[in-house]
């Protein structure tokens, strides 16, 4: 465990987030922004999203595609890590596939301008209405399931005009990463067997179904690169298996997404991206060579590794507490709008937004409001004396946290500010008392 390091914490930050000396002390600053005067525009807890980390995350992405795969690739950003209008609007100006899962969330991508060809679907349990917001806005439909293509089928027959199809394959292999997140083993609730999927080519063929893609997702936020290689052989001979059997070849491989970031210092230095990107250029490439089989366009799904850097939460303490063994934080946020360290242990760390460079004091335990002992945001973290009133910013906070928050205790959700060269732009206004009760009904007279 690294000791209280604040210039270590600030490269978790968004490329552009800067300390600036000013004459009460050293200020937070993210795109030039001083983030005290952001949360006394917008209020706390604040989500943040800096334009220039993204931009840089894709970047990183397109250059390693260029680089290292010889046939041709795109990326589809996995809409699951944080998805609202903007974002769908970013992602078509970038020219990047938007994963959706479920009506919803077509909709919204839809509604946000995207064009077909960049909606792609997921989902483990598709319903009919899943199935038909696809068949009218996608041009992709991962198939998850058999039960899955027969509805798909029946619904095939009253429209002249479907997405391409997937068959999403279960590996059988996962990767490294907390037992939540894995999802290509062998008993896994995603996708199909091996045996399975060539049932479904099978069926996709006899009906003139436009299949034209094959689809892997081993689990989210691994940082060993290496475990995609036996899934991407796994994959091959089951291609080969089916081009011998049935004559077809997928235009597609997706070896889905799932690139880990580093949340904490403790997880610096972090493999960057290009490794990861390299692993699976390679292992395609050489796996297509043994077979004989020609390179299939390589589509990468990243969600997280696109967006988590890019986003900071910004809280106020609002009560210092001490009890026998701990110093506690109390924010104004927590698993509301953050429910990952209570789902599966993430660990985070923070920065105060004021004089960082402060001596450290004894570690700080850093919780919410809500009503759940587990209500922990950070623990066990060295940090100075903070004094109620302080901001707290918490780095690598931009995926699966706002797409995962609830309304528990009555939270609104935060405000979303997106910030591009210097100015602050709100995207998502904080929730209001009324959001929480417009759906409800009175009970009968
Ligand atoms: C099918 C699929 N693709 C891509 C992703 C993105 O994963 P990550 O955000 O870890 O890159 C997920 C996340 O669970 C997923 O289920």
């Amino acid at each position: 465990m690294h000791s209280y390091q604040p210039d270590l914490r600030l490269q978790l930050f968004p490329v552009s987030a800067s300390l600036e000396k000013t004459q009460q002390g050293e200020r937070l600053a993210i795109a030039g922004l001083d983030v005290h005067d952001l949360a006394q525009d917008y209020g706390t807890p604040l989500y943040l999203y800096d334009q220039a980390t993204l931009q840089q995350s894709l970047e990183d992405y397109q250059q390693a595609l260029a680089r290292d795969y010889p046939g041709e690739s795109r990326i589809t950003y996995a809409g699951k890590a944080f998805l609202c209008t903007a974002m769908a609007q970013w992602c078509h100006r970038q020219g990047l596939v938007v994963d959706c899962t479920g009506a919803n969330e077509i909709l919204l991508a839809a509604h946000a301008g995207l064009p077909r060809q960049q909606i792609l679907v997921h989902g483990v349990n598709k319903s009919l209405a899943d199935l038909e917001t696809a068949i009218s806005c996608a041009g992709v439909l991962v198939i998850d399931n058999l039960a899955e293509l027969d509805r798909l089928t029946q619904l095939a027959q009253q429209s002249s005009d479907l997405p391409e199809l997937w068959l999403r394959l279960r590996p059988g292999l996962s990767v490294d990463t907390h037992s939540y997140t894995q999802t290509g083993h062998l008993d896994s609730k995603f996708g199909m067997s091996a045996q399975e999927c060539v049932v479904a080519a099978r069926r996709c063929l006899e009906r003139s179904l436009p299949l034209t893609g094959l689809h892997f997702h081993q689990g989210s936020h691994f940082h060993d690169p290496s475990l995609v290689k036996p899934a991407i052989e796994f994959a091959l001979d089951l291609v080969r298996e089916i081009r011998h059997d049935l004559g077809w070849l997928p235009q597609t491989l997706s070896p889905g997404g799932g690139w880990g970031v580093p949340y904490h210092e403790d997880d610096l230095p972090h493999l960057p991206v290009e490794e990861y990107v390299r692993t699976i250029a390679e292992a395609l490439h050489s796996a297509c060579q043994a077979r004989n089989l020609p390179l299939p366009r390589l589509q990468l799904e990243p969600g997280r590794s696109l967006i988590a850097r890019a986003g900071v939460a910004i809280y106020r303490v609002g009560t210092v507490k001490q009890t026998p063994n701990r110093r506690w934080l109390l924010i104004d946020g927590g698993m509301a709008d953050n429910i990952r360290p209570a789902l599966y242990g993430a660990r985070y760390t923070a920065l105060p937004a004021f004089n960082p460079h402060r001596q450290p004091v004894a570690p700080a335990w850093i919780a919410g409001p809500y009503c759940e002992s587990g209500d922990i945001l950070i623990e066990d973290l060295p940090l100075p004396e903070i004094e109620p009133g302080e901001l707290l910013a918490v780095p690598v906070s931009g995926a699966y946290q706002l797409s995962m928050s609830s309304n528990y205790n009555g939270a609104a959700r935060p405000a979303v500010v997106w910030l591009e060269d210097g100015a602050p732009t709100l995207l998502i206004s904080r929730q209001v008392a009324g959001d929480l009760y417009r759906n409800d009904r009175p009970l009968p007279q």
